[in-house]
Formats: structure tokens, sequence, C-alpha cells
């Protein structure tokens, strides 16, 4: 690997260039999908709507052209087509059909290949090796309880479309359970998730992500400002990518990413436990904590109160273990089965102090940051350091830097290994 410049690391709108025919069928989830669809054009994409007559029942297309800049299609006799063909021509430039909501009758419709109104025509005359349908289901808990419901998702799962899930909660109708049409951005994620190439599918991912927290008493303590967001998006990302995906999080309150296995810790300590009885069985590790180097050596079991002398309290530290340098020299790793990948938060000569944490910490890669730069940001550039060299990924998003990363993580690792068979690392 040599000094070379990101080509991408500008952050274009994630779903630039992806043309998306959202489809909408009856059901009160279709409020929802004007945000979907305000969402998917904010991402970059062209939108182009298509309606049942049922789901004009529940929101105009007026709403829905306004929101996409589309005139919205709903009829099979729509005049405005050239050729009188609209299913042809609507599913032939479709980089993906989404139909949210898709209601009972839509999945059956579906199922049966029906063509009798502009949607599931459109769907049904789809190139299915070229264009992906994707539903997001949308019904009453007991419709989608029903048997013959589960008998059509499982049908049309067979027959090559994804059936996303589905929320949990209070419905329109008054009843509480499973039914609900996801929320639009659960959708949208879905969808960025669905277009990522699946580098590390069949790879278990843990990551370590945020602060850790060390107690001086029961109501102090010391961490420090890192907010999690890149680990958290790295987690993300390499769910995204095909990973089983472990996080253990230091004290943050990011949501966790759909998908993937999340475990809360406070201290360096708590942190180490729940890498140590994880790590043996991943396939790579990153560590992106910001770890305590050192805890308070006698936390006071009851709060320090000031005792009129003026003078402050004297603390003694002992030094926490290093949970990333513990991995690296742990057998699974250096028998080659655990690929791991260490962060350097640095304040300066980044290049140099990143070579140096490599060899200490004895990792193939090393990620470096300046940390008083990114701590809280969204944003951040790194540095990958690995035995080839470094190469630079310019100030962009966490989000596109950690896809970014979790490709030249792939790279390393053999794509589609089985977890536990990597080759040694370069
Ligand atoms: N790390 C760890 N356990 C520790 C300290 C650090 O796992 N007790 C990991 C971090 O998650 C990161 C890497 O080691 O992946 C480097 O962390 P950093 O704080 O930059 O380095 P330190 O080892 O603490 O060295 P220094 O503070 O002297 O720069």
């Amino acid at each position: 690997m040599t000094n070379q410049v990101n080509v991408c690391g500008a952050d274009a709108p994630e779903l630039a260039g992806k043309h998306i025919v959202l489809g909408l069928s009856g059901g009160i989830a279709c409020y929802k999908s004007a945000e979907l669809c305000r969402l998917l054009v904010k991402a970059g994409a062209t939108v182009q709507v298509v309606m049942t007559e049922a789901a004009a029942q529940f929101i105009t297309p007026v709403t829905m052209q306004a929101l996409s800049g589309r005139p919205v299609y709903s009829s099979q006799w729509d005049g405005r087509e050239p050729n009188g063909m609209a299913h042809i021509n609507l599913s032939r430039e479709a980089d993906a059909i989404l139909v949210a909501p898709c209601s009972a009758d839509f999945i059956a419709r579906l199922v049966q290949g029906r063509a009798d109104e502009l949607l599931s025509l459109l769907c049904l005359a789809r190139p299915v090796d070229r264009v992906p349908l994707l539903v997001a289901p949308a019904m009453n808990r007991e419709m989608y309880a029903h048997p013959a419901t589960q008998r059509n998702l499982a049908q049309l799962t067979q027959d090559g479309a994804t059936v996303l899930g589905v929320g949990t909660g209070f419905q329109a109708c008054g009843e509480t359970g499973d039914g609900r049409m996801l929320e639009p951005g659960e959708l949208l994620e879905d969808l960025m998730a669905f277009f990522t190439p699946k580098v590390l599918n069949g790879q278990r991912v843990l990551v370590t992500a945020g602060p850790t927290y060390e107690a001086i008493d029961p109501v102090r303590g010391i961490t420090n400002r890192s907010s999690g967001k890149m680990g958290f998006a790295i987690a993300r990302a390499a769910r995204e990518a095909g990973a089983e995906v472990t996080l253990v999080a230091g004290p943050v309150s990011l949501t966790t990413p759909r998908g993937v296995t999340r475990i809360d810790v406070k201290s360096a300590s708590n942190m180490l436990s729940a890498v140590a009885e994880r790590a043996q069985s991943a396939s790579i590790f990153i560590a992106t904590a910001a770890v305590a180097d050192w805890r308070p050596a006698d936390p006071s079991l009851q709060k320090i109160k000031k005792d009129g002398s003026g003078q402050a309290p004297q603390l003694a530290f002992t030094e926490n273990a290093d949970i990333l340098a513990s991995v690296a020299r742990s057998p699974a790793a250096l028998a080659g089965r655990l690929f791991c990948v260490g962060f350097a938060a640095e304040s300066h000569d980044l290049l140099e102090n990143a070579q140096a944490k490599r060899l200490r910490k004895q990792v193939p890669l090393l990620v470096g940051n300046i940390g008083p730069d990114t701590f809280g940001q969204d944003d951040n550039a790194l540095l990958l350091i690995d035995a080839q060299g470094s190469l630079e990924l310019p100030r962009a998003s966490k989000r596109s830097l950690a896809l970014r990363l979790v490709v030249e993580i792939a790279r390393r690792v053999p794509a589609h290994a089985p977890a536990g068979q990597n080759t040694a690392p370069a």
C-alpha cells in the first residue's frame, strides 16, 4: 500500500445514481411513505412513485408527486407513455422496486402473479435477475400472523423478493403487536444495506466503541471525549457488508445499528471481560474505543465529601489492561484466524505515532486519526497503516469513511471465508 489519495473521499449522497420505483399499496402506513419518499430523494435517489387505487384512498398522488418531483403513475392505461407500456418502461429503468406499504392483499397478488393493475403488473414484468423487489409489509397483527400471510411471505421470498421486517407496537386499529410498517428511516437504512456489496459475508466482527468510565466514587468518574460515532458507523457498515456484528459499547447514547448485537459496558475492565469472552469466536476485531489508560486505584464506595481543609483528595491510579494488545497476542490472532484492527487517536505526528503504535500493538492494520479534530464530530479523516505502507482517507463523514474502511479491511481478510478460516494478515 502506498500513499495515495482516496478518489471517492468526497461525500456524495449515498443513493446518488439510484432510481427507485416506490410502490404504495392500500394501508394507513401510506402516511409514512411520504417521509420515506423525502428521505430517498434527500439520499440522492430519483424516485418514481406508483400507487394502487387503494393507496390513493389513504394519501393523495399530489403529495407524492410534490415530494418525488415526478408525476405519479397509478393506471396501466396511462396515456403519458408513448408506447402505452408503463409497466415495461417503469420496471426497466429501476435499480430497485420498493413496495412500502405492502398490504396483505398486495402480497397475495404478488404471490399469485396477478397483473390486473399497474403496480402488480410492473412487479411481474420486471426482469427478476436485474431489478430487485423489496416489500415492506404493513397490516393488522392478526392479518400479519395469519398462516395465509406467512405462507405468502415465505413464497414471495422463495420467488426472489426481499421481505423486510415489520415493527411492533401500537397499531392504527387500536391493537398492539407485529405488523406495523418499519419507520421511514429504517426502510432507508435497509435499502442502503441492500445495495452494499457483501464483502464481509460469513465474517464475525467484534467492535469496541466509545469512551470508558472509571469511577472515582459513586457519583464521579474519569472519562474522555470519544462520542462512539466512528465505532458505531463501522459496526453498521460491517453489518451491511454481510458480517455478524457484536458491538461492545462504552457509555454513549447512540442508537444501536440495525441487526447489530450490542453489549453495554462502563469501565475498561468491563470492556476487557466482554471482549475476552467473544474475541476467540470472532474473525475480525476492530478496536475503536478510547479506553482509559488509567483508573483510580481505590474508588470510594461513598461520595467523597469536602472536609473543609481546602485540600484536594489524593487519587492514586492503576494502569488498565490493553485490550487490543491482549487480543492481538491471543492464540486465534497469532494463528491468523482473527484479524485485528487498531485505532490511534493522536494529537500530532500522526504517521510516525501510528506506525509506532501498530508495531507496539502487533496489529496488521492500524487506523490513525487526530483525536481533537474528530471527537464528537460527524466527520473525520483517517490514515491507514499496514506492513506495506499507508493510505490516506481524506476528511469525509464517519458514515462514508466506515464504508470505505470496511472495504479496506475486507481486502486484507479473504472475502467469503467462513469465520475462523482467515489466512494470516499481510
Ligand atoms: N486500546 C485498548 N485498550 C487500552 C488502550 C487502548 O484496547 N487500554 C486500543 C484502542 O481501542 C485503540 C488502540 O488501542 O484501538 C490505541 O489506543 P490509543 O489510546 O490511541 O493508544 P494507547 O495505547 O492508549 O497509547 P497512548 O495513549 O500512549 O497514545
